[in-house]
């Protein structure tokens, strides 16, 4: 990841190779009207002695959100090229504006060493850092490649992004870019989790590498192996496990900094592959499969990033980490599993898998008695149908836990939506037959059903919310600060929620 500095030095004088500057779509909404300039942009064409107004124009820039455009200099400026991002009009732009626009410098920045980029201009309804915070951001995403497999892969040469505030700006600035830089790290370790070969994250080494990644910050880490599991009655995680030739694990993760009050408990769905077991997936439909896992590595980056950061509160991530394979030790359709607090249930569907290895963790957050419970999983198809890849689902027992979340994920870019628990109308869906519960009702509602299925799970006085990030953990398409491949979604929601709330 880049190095990133606040400064207050006029952005003309930078000795960066490239200056990054904003033009607003033009609000006339016609094509042929100028672009309008950003503050930096007016001033560092103005220290050049350029019309540039005329010169996008020619172009035929139109500022729309991550267009951009190279201006040579052409020695009018210690700077040899400008860099024109376009930001949409004025009155649509907000923070995800600015991430997007970042993540366009990064890549107009991918051959240069140093990139400076203006931001002494804030947008009208957002404070400094948060502005700040969230082009840092789009340069840091924006800058992500996940080259580890690739024998050739293009070098990416940014190493330092200078962004120049005003100088009221500085101080939150400075922290801002520190609240940012956190906040890509623990998403580019999420993604990096995620994108890995399922070969190389079976639940034993998947424990280790999250073990080792936070080797050097104030988190403890236990892992539960398959002795301990069966020890501690985790039928859930188990039988899950056990078609695999590697076991499961749980990996408890406690970042405990003195003085907290709150204690909130992550659980992260970790399928480090999922082939659906003995009721197989079709082979397309196992494509996406290595992203099961998303939920735990969401919660892992975020204990990092909260212990990075310092944040004044107790956070435990759980990770129910298993491989769901179909061999001749796997779990049978129809066969009954006790899960941890005893509770039994019949398996009708052995691809129904995350609910029952969650359900397990969150009888184990819940043993912690924590003041909230959040879970992360790639869980049900029905989410990508209800929902789509843009907008995870939120389901949640508590009103102001639900709120908070989506607020978070709104200032995150990262939007939620929140369907019913409909205990009411659907809550005796998940009775089983033979056993306690069943761990698939069909395909009406699949999503609702596995959130009441959860919900069993959670002890009564503990306010639980659920995100399925089935649709958006993946993106098949490069979208804005997003390249192919995982996206590491909810990350930025959950440290917004923990740092604000
Ligand atoms: N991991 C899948 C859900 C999923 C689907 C994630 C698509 C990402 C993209 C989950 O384990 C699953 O297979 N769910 C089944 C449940 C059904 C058998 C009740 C589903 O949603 O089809
Ligand atoms: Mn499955
Ligand atoms: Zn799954």
């Amino acid at each position: 990841m880049p190095t990133v500095e606040a400064t207050t030095r006029p952005l003309a004088d930078s000795d960066a190779p490239l200056l990054a500057v904003g033009a607003f779509a033009p609000a006339s909404g016609e094509r042929s009207d100028p672009p309008e300039l950003a503050a930096d942009a007016s001033a560092v064409a103005e220290a050049a002695g350029f019309d540039l107004g005329a010169e996008l124009v020619a172009a035929g820039f139109d500022g729309s959100v991550g267009a951009t455009l190279r201006v040579p200099t052409r020695g009018s400026l210690p700077a040899a090229t400008l860099l024109i991002v376009g930001l949409g009009p004025r009155a649509d732009a907000g923070t995800d504006t600015l991430r997007r626009a970042g993540a366009a410098a990064a890549l107009g920045a991918e051959r240069v060493d140093r990139l400076a980029v203006g931001l002494s201009e804030v947008l009208d309804d957002l404070d400094a850092a948060d502005a700040v915070q969230a082009l840092v951001e789009g340069v840091l995403l924006g800058s992500y490649r996940f080259s580890t497999y690739q024998s050739d892969a293009p070098p990416f040469e940014l190493e330092t992004v200078a962004v120049h505030v005003a100088d009221a700006a500085q101080d939150a600035a400075q922290q801002a870019v520190e609240v940012a830089r956190a906040t890509a790290g623990a998403g580019t370790l999420a993604r990096d989790l995620i994108n890995t070969p399922p070969q190389d994250k079976r639940p034993p080494a998947l424990a280790d590498r999250v073990a080792a990644q936070v080797a050097d910050l104030p988190i403890e880490v236990r892992v539960l192996d398959e002795a301990a599991l069966e020890e501690g009655g985790y039928g859930g995680i188990l039988g899950v496990g056990q078609g695999s030739s590697e076991p499961p694990r749980l990996v408890e993760l406690t970042y405990a900094p003195e003085g907290a009050e709150r204690h909130i408990a992550l659980v992260g769905k970790g399928i480090t592959f999922d082939t659906g077991g003995i009721s197989l997936k079709p082979s397309t439909a196992m494509e996406t499969m290595k992203t099961d896992m998303g939920g735990a590595a969401t919660v892992a980056a975020v204990i990092q990033g909260a212990a990075q950061l310092g944040l004044p509160v107790k956070v435990t991530a759980i990770l129910a980490l298993a491989e769901n394979m179909p061999s001749g030790t796997a779990t049978r359709v129809s066969d009954v599993l006790t899960m941890k607090d005893g509770t039994t249930v019949e398996v009708i569907n052995t691809d129904a898998e995350g609910r029952l290895v969650l359900g397990d963790a969150l009888v184990h957050a819940s043993e912690l008695e924590p003041d909230a419970i959040v879970d992360v999983a790639t869980l049900t198809g029905a989410a990508v149908v209800a929902l789509g890849d843009r907008i995870s689902v939120l389901i949640a027992d508590d009103d102001d836990l639900a709120d908070a979340l989506l607020a978070a994920g709104t200032t995150a870019g990262e939007p939620s939506w929140r369907l019913p628990l409909a205990a009411d109308e659907y809550g005796d869906r998940i009775e089983g037959a033979i056993a306690d519960l069943k761990n698939s009702g069909g395909r009406e509602a699949g999503t609702i059903f596995a959130g009441l299925f959860l919900h069993r799970f959670v002890a009564e006085d503990i306010p639980w919310a659920h995100l399925d990030i089935a649709g958006t953990a993946w993106t098949s398409s490069e979208r804005g600060y997003l390249s192919k491949g995982a996206t590491g979604v909810s990350v930025r929601t959950l440290l917004q929620w923990l740092r604000t709330s």
